[in-house]
């Protein structure tokens, strides 16, 4: 396995690796967990090559957010992704991937404003800046993405599509604990109560399902019926839900088409989020 710092020392292998058959990325900020794992097993088995970024990006944190404590396991993640059979690790310093004087970014202007944009502004501007950087760096046939961060993934997409990048994308499942509680880096930072009351997250969107299920298509009373049941967990503390059109999260009344229910909560120090679709959805569309 490869383990790269300089953009311009990937170029030789990409070369190679693209000679040989299709190249797959999974980007990532590193700590790996199970959801990670799944996303580069997937690309192992797809694609005749896998790259895994690992970039803490600090132009998708704000000032107030988590920069200095995210947590890293170097070690950890380098073993992980040998034995999944990862090709190349590409793990720049801050310095390589921004040098001083950058002033281009990627940004969009109307998926942005929504659920975690609201509060969380210029974290978007962050990601696809960094992910456009990423593509142009590795130059992926296939770029996989997990759709616990759904919002990340509509605009990765939206993207791809605006800007013609030239790769395809695929979003895989939300993997969770044996409880439902999505996996994240974060939910290291959540105490034993804290976990336990985290489920509430994943038992509020199967009662959204169940709901959705037996007929109700009114956005209201779903988000009503969601919102009950996140609010029995004392220590969270709801930063938003909401029920919007799944595939450019256009604000809706009544589920006619696919609509994604999308939350983000507080525990303690950690902002968890979730979702689940309801209605047949597909990310190829
Ligand atoms: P990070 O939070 O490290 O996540 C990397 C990828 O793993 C993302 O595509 C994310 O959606 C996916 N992922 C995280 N938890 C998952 C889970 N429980 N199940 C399935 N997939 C999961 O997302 C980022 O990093 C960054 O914003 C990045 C895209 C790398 C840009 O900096």
């Amino acid at each position: 396995m490869e383990i790269i710092n300089r953009i311009d020392e990937t170029r030789k292998f990409v070369g190679e690796y693209k000679r040989n058959g299709a190249l797959g990325l999974v980007p990532t900020m590193g700590y790996l967990h199970e959801g990670h794992i799944s996303l580069i097993k997937k690309s192992v088995e797809e694609c005749r090559h896998t790259a895994v970024s690992i970039f803490v990006n600090p132009m998708q944190f704000a000032s107030t957010e988590d920069l200095a404590a995210y947590p890293k396991d170097e070690e950890g993640d380098l073993r992980k992704c040998r034995d999944a059979g990862v090709d190349m690790v590409f793990m720049p310093e801050v310095g390589e991937m921004y040098p001083e004087g950058s002033t281009v970014y990627v940004d969009e202007d109307v998926i942005r404003r929504q659920l975690c944009g609201r509060d969380r502004p210029g974290h978007f501007r962050g990601v696809l800046t960094v992910v456009a950087k990423l593509f142009n760096i590795i130059q992926p046939d296939v770029a996989y993405f997990g759709a616990k961060d759904f919002q990340q993934a509509v605009l990765i997409k939206r993207m791809v599509r605006d800007l013609d990048f030239l790769l395809e994308i695929k979003v895989l499942p939300t993997y969770r604990e044996a409880d439902g509680l999505a996996m994240s880096s974060r939910n290291k930072y959540l105490t034993a109560d804290e976990r336990k009351q985290a489920v509430a997250l994943n038992e509020s969107l199967k009662l959204a399902e169940a709901v959705f299920e037996d007929g109700e298509k009114d956005v209201g009373k779903i988000r009503n019926a969601v919102y009950s049941q996140v609010s029995e967990a004392p220590l969270g503390e709801i930063v938003y839900i909401e029920i919007l059109d799944a595939y450019d999260l256009s604000p809706i009344e009544r589920i006619n088409r696919p609509a994604v229910v999308a939350m983000a909560v507080r525990f303690g120090r950690a902002r968890l989020i979730d979702n689940t679709v309801l209605g047949d959805f597909l990310w190829e569309n």
